[in-house]
């Protein structure tokens, strides 16, 4: 019993010790954070729009692998920070499938900051902006 817990002690540590890099270099890069746990169902994980929820949607995919090529070469910034938040467009054009990003990322703002004064609009912005930095990389030359 002794020896099992010493056991697994020590294979905590190493695990620890061994991940901790890992993990720390993972924090770094909010923007992938963010695309893989939000977007990557719908759009894949390398974002050519074969995520597994893809297949349930009545329209078809965009490639956000060639939002440049498809602009001359230029990456569209305001065009897809828009399409991101949602919140103007989904005004303008009624229905869409893609979430409102702007909305729940608002909601998301709350349990973080519940012990101070916060602006929800802050959290939102360098969100989307972290995640289109993201995009911006993954984008074919
Ligand atoms: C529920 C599925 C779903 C999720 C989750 C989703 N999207 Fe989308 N997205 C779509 C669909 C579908 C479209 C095509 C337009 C439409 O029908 O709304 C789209 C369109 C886009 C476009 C415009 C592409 C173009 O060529 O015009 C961008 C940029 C985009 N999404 C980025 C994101 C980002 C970033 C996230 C995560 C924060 C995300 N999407 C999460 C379904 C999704």
């Amino acid at each position: 019993m002794k020896h099992s817990k010493l056991a697994m002690a020590l294979l905590g540590t190493v695990l620890l010790t061994v991940s901790t890099p890992l993990l720390a270099a993972d924090k770094l890069d909010i923007g992938k954070r963010e695309y893989d746990a939000s977007c990557a169902t719908c759009h894949g994980a390398n974002g050519k729009g074969k995520g597994s929820f893809a297949e349930m949607l009545q329209v078809s995919m965009p490639d956000l692998t060639l939002l440049s090529r498809n602009n001359g070469g230029v990456f569209p910034i305001n065009y897809v920070y828009n399409v991101i938040d949602g919140r103007e467009a989904f005004k303008a054009h009624g229905t869409r499938e893609m979430p409102i990003w702007g909305k729940h990322l608002s909601f998301r703002a709350a349990p973080l900051h519940d012990d101070y004064p916060y602006d929800a609009d802050v959290f939102v912005r360098s969100r989307i902006l972290a995640v289109i930095d993201y995009l911006y990389r993954l984008q074919v030359k």
